[in-house]
């Protein structure tokens, strides 16, 4: 165990360079970036109010589930303390306060946090919304925490965000362009700047894993293997309401997301076949007996996963949210 861990340290160290070269691509400058009030209504402006108005008429015209989904996506992006925390605990990240990872962490933190905070301005100011519902849902999914079976381990770690990055950059994209269809453009809009901020960070953690694959690439090979056996789950799988119990409400949340398109099992499969030509699975040698093993079931899940999806059912059932007014 003790070798374990002092080798992903050492694996750390290696890629924390290649990091630092790469992080002014990977997040964008401060100063320059997006910031939510450049999409919203100006409250010091005379304006605003009509403003207001102009926002809540193209509003009207979204679906109940795709309000829903754009609520429980806002509350998992709500979630970022849990994200920030779990990270500074992954072997290799906080040795050194001042090093490259915490760094990384940090800015990674930074621009992500614009994203809850323009979600949860436009709900808001939609009017469509029960505010309070909504936050008692982020105040549990933050204290409620999340088991994502990564442990402390930097492979299985940035394994599972290449992965959650590029299924939050199909998902905000989806509903960006759900939004434009049913008259909503100024919806649209940020959504789309978002799932940009999710593909550029989906480079920057599938980078760090290509790296990882080069020098340690047995260990790597059973870390991806060990992360898809268990299935990717998404952060927000504790997600309940007021009065239910942990992870009543997910459910609900991706049956909505299922039903409307916008985060299918068929994407889950997408993902995985990007991260395995990414990573040239395929072509990766120099492994031992058990991680050739985890390569042939790694390159042999995407069709298995697509003979199950095809089996599966659209979820019907609607249910109806304690977030949404009326
Ligand atoms: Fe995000
Ligand atoms: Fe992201």
């Amino acid at each position: 165990m003790k070798f374990f861990e002092e080798k992903r340290r050492e694996v750390m160290k290696h890629i924390e360079k290649f990091m630092l070269e790469k992080m002014n691509e990977y997040l964008k400058p401060i100063d320059t970036i997006w910031q939510p009030s450049d999409f919203l209504p100006d409250a010091s402006r005379d304006t605003f109010f009509s403003e207001i108005k102009e926002l809540q008429e193209s509003a009207k015209g979204l679906s109940y589930d795709l309000v829903a989904v754009l609520i429980g996506d806002t509350i998992t992006e709500e979630a970022l303390p849990t994200y920030e925390s779990w990270l500074t605990m992954v072997e290799g990240v906080s040795d050194d306060e001042e090093g490259g990872w915490m760094k990384w962490t940090r800015h990674w933190t930074a621009e992500e946090n614009r994203h809850g905070d323009l979600l949860n301005k436009y709900l808001y100011l939609t009017g469509r919304v029960d505010m309070r519902a909504m936050e008692v849902s982020t105040q549990y999914l933050i204290a409620d925490g999340f088991d994502i079976g990564t442990g402390h381990d930097p492979y299985r770690n940035f394994i599972y965000t290449s992965f959650q990055e590029l299924a939050t950059n199909v998902s905000h994209r989806r509903v960006a362009s759900q939004a434009k269809k049913a008259g909503d453009t100024l919806l649209s809009k940020m959504c789309g700047v978002i799932a940009g901020d999710e593909a550029r960070h989906a480079k920057a953690y599938k980078y760090f894993i290509e790296r990882t694959f080069e020098v340690d690439p047995n260990e790597a090979m059973l870390a991806f293997e060990d992360m898809m056996r268990k299935k990717i789950v998404m952060p927000a799988h504790f997600l309940r309401e007021v009065g239910l119990k942990i992870g009543q409400t997910f459910g609900h949340f991706t049956d909505a997301a299922q039903r409307l398109g916008i985060y299918t099992a068929i994407d889950y499969v997408d993902i995985l076949k990007e991260l395995i030509a990414d990573w040239h699975i395929a072509s990766i040698t120099d492994l031992k007996e058990d991680g050739e093993k985890a390569r042939d079931y790694i390159m042999a899940l995407p069709d298995r996963l697509l003979r199950v999806a095809d089996r599966m059912k659209n979820p019907m059932l609607e249910y109806k949210f304690s977030w949404i007014n009326g």
